[in-house]
């Protein structure tokens, strides 16, 4: 009888419908939510230092993800290219995350102390000066725009209240920290903290 009821009135099956296909998406998020290792930082994770998070929004805005993920996954093949697969805890300070999966240029999840300062300048400038073949646009205006520190410690502030642990004196110092930098500086702060950054793994021998 109410199978009838149901097969008959289609905004109820709809309903019922998505009641029942959200179930297995809720199986998979819910507990996330309480998981230790997805919401705690790996140990050793620190918050981006002012520098480094003013290049990582230049890394947003510019787009570089559309190119590039952060992500290296749990396979022989990617390890043994990037370095230690990417784990949960490494991301919980960043908001948003920049796993992507569209991969025109390598992984970058690593590459932090891969290369010098000059060189990510000089490749940022101009890819093709020292990659030949590189189909990677140049980005060289970043080289000419100042940071604004009162915009770095809003940020920091911002994140403050969706749970990074900022504290009053960081705030206090991040306009100190990128006086006199461009925001070409900022990505490659942020590029060259890239790596690992939980001290576990580490410890381990891994890299
Ligand atoms: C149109 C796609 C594209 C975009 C957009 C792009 N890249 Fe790339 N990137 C590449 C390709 C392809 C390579 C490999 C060739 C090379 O090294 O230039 C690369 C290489 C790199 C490397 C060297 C990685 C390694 O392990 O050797 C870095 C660092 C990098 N890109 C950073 C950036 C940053 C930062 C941005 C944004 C400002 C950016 N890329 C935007 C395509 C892109």
């Amino acid at each position: 009888m109410s199978h009838e009821i149901v097969e008959k009135k289609v905004a109820l099956m709809g309903a019922l419908i998505a009641v029942v296909i959200s179930i297995g998406g809720l199986v998979e998020i819910v507990p996330l939510y309480a998981q230790q290792s997805v919401i705690e930082p790996s140990p050793g994770v620190k918050p981006y230092e002012p520098l480094a998070l003013a290049g990582r929004d230049v890394y947003v805005r510019e787009g570089c993800y559309n190119c590039h993920s952060q992500m290296v996954r749990p396979l022989p093949a990617e390890t043994e290219r990037y370095g230690h697969y990417s784990i949960a805890g490494e991301a919980v300070y960043d908001h948003p995350f920049q796993f992507g999966s569209k991969r025109t240029g390598p992984d970058l999840a690593r590459v932090g102390g891969r290369y010098t300062d000059d060189w990510h300048r000089v490749h940022l400038m101009h890819p093709r000066d020292v990659v030949p073949e590189s189909n990677m646009p140049g980005f060289p205006w970043l080289a000419d725009r100042a940071l604004d520190g009162a915009e770095v410690a809003a940020k920091l502030r911002a994140l403050r209240r969706i749970g990074v642990p900022y504290s009053d004196a960081d705030i206090a110092a991040a306009p100190a920290a990128v006086a006199n930098h461009t925001e070409m500086d900022a990505l490659i702060a942020y590029m060259q903290m890239l790596k690992f950054r939980g001290d576990d793994m580490a410890a381990k021998g891994q890299p």
